[in-house]
């Protein structure tokens, strides 16, 4: 039989259809509820499903998005799943399809459960037929204040051993996180399908129990022979939320968390545009948009590439004008939307930055940090503009950050790969 792949599109309206059998929407909450709960399933056999994980929704207090991957078709594969400890259970219809990238075939399934209740310890598993996999912990959102791990570009060439350890040690650290965010450039070659089985095999333990917020970056969009594709694979993996783009569709996206409103953005208009044009003109108008809508008292941007350039590597002095162009194209947007921190990868190299406005150090506008590496590429002797505050110890290492909101208050800390934390500071606000 040939193996055929799904487009993302196919792969979308699979997931509405599973939605619509559901029939999330028709039934009112109070009938939706009497017919969820059920007694537990009987599981006769274990199932060979892998790199389960929970990706973020726009709401983490009333829903979860389950994915994960199968050698051969699941059909009627489903989530069981149930307040922790329960002997009642509700079910989530599956929805994929077969996935073929890198001559490698699998498939993908994604399941949404939705109607959850904020702050509630839950438990799922998958089921197909009589098999079934072990229960894993899911927590819905419930309090105003959180934890969340945040790790730049994971890309390795040690077959993601940096990765491994860095991510595997900050988990441990840092069991009480709510969510964690990968900041694009996940793996060194996108359509390289070994490297992301090591990605997903570094966060086993992880990813299961704690939703992920993943960035494109421009490794997610090149070929084999290093040409640009659409991200294909970062697409299929993560069921991200939807934006409503006809040519972006989950590109980028916002969800809440607490009293925070996210943004997570793609930077790579610059080298996609030859390919899916007007990518940039599309994001301005969507985040003025989203950013205006949201109520939340903080605003904070996810985006993979940074606003500065450091061309004058080498010992040259710092340039007349240091912001680059994806700088150029969206700090008037921040400035503009009132935006409280904006956090970037790719530049491999942690730098907390001052407050910056109109292209100018300035107290009242976003607080910047270019968040480092946490695989083990690295760009040595990089310069520091008048913009950098503070640098990460000399030769850099990798590193982790984390974010925890309280009232009035974001905390941000920087970690190197011992847990020694390298840099931290506050943001407040009445
Ligand atoms: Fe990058």
């Amino acid at each position: 039989m040939r193996l055929q792949s799904i487009s993302r599109r196919q792969f979308l309206k699979l997931t509405g259809s599973a939605l619509l059998t559901l029939g999330f929407g028709q039934l009112t909450p109070a009938e939706a509820a009497a017919q969820r709960w059920q007694p537990l399933h009987t599981i006769q056999n274990s199932l060979d499903s892998r790199y389960i994980r929970q990706i973020i929704t726009a709401d983490s207090r009333t829903s979860r998005t389950i994915m994960w991957q199968a050698d051969k078709p699941e059909p009627s594969a489903q989530v069981e799943y149930r307040t922790a400890g329960s002997d009642r259970s509700a079910l989530a219809a599956a929805a994929g399809g077969l996935f073929t990238d890198d001559d490698v075939s699998s498939y993908i399934y994604t399941a949404v459960l939705s109607g959850l209740l904020p702050g509630l310890r839950y438990e799922y598993r998958l089921l197909v037929g009589d098999a079934g996999t072990s229960w894993y912990p899911l927590q819905t959102e419930g309090s105003p204040f959180f934890k969340a791990l945040i790790f730049p570009d994971s890309q390795c060439s040690d077959h993601y051993e940096t990765w491994r350890t860095l991510v595997q040690n900050a988990a441990r650290r840092h069991q009480d996180t709510a969510f964690y965010i990968n900041m694009g450039d996940l793996v060194d070659n996108g359509e390289d399908h070994r490297q992301w089985q090591q990605w997903f095999s570094a966060v086993d333990g992880i990813a299961e129990q704690w939703p992920l917020a993943p960035l494109l970056g421009n490794h997610e969009t090149y070929t084999l022979d290093w040409q640009i594709r659409q991200p294909l694979a970062w697409l299929a993996y993560f069921s991200v939320p939807e934006n409503n783009s006809s040519a972006f569709s989950h590109c980028y996206y916002s969800f809440d968390y607490g009293e925070v409103h996210f943004a997570a953005l793609d930077t790579q208009w610059e080298e996609s545009d030859p390919i899916q044009p007007g990518l940039l003109a599309e994001q301005i108008s969507w985040l003025q948009r989203d950013m205006k809508a949201s109520r939340k008292k903080w605003k904070i941007i996810l985006m993979h590439k940074d606003i500065l350039n450091y061309d004058y590597w080498g010992g040259s002095r710092e340039p007349e004008d240091v912001i680059d162009p994806v700088g150029r194209a969206l700090m008037p947007v921040f400035d503009e939307l009132g935006i409280d921190l904006v956090l970037s990868a790719h530049l491999h190299t942690y730098r907390r930055r001052c407050h910056i406005k109109n292209f100018q150090p300035d107290p009242a506008g976003p607080l910047y940090i270019c968040t480092g590496v946490a695989g083990n590429v690295r760009y040595y002797d990089i310069p520091a503009s008048h913009f950098d505050e503070k640098l990460a110890p000399q030769p850099e290492t990798d590193n982790y950050l984390v974010l925890e909101t309280a009232k009035n208050r974001l905390h941000i800390q920087a970690f190197l790969p011992n847990g020694a934390l390298m840099d931290e500071v506050f943001l407040v606000k009445r």
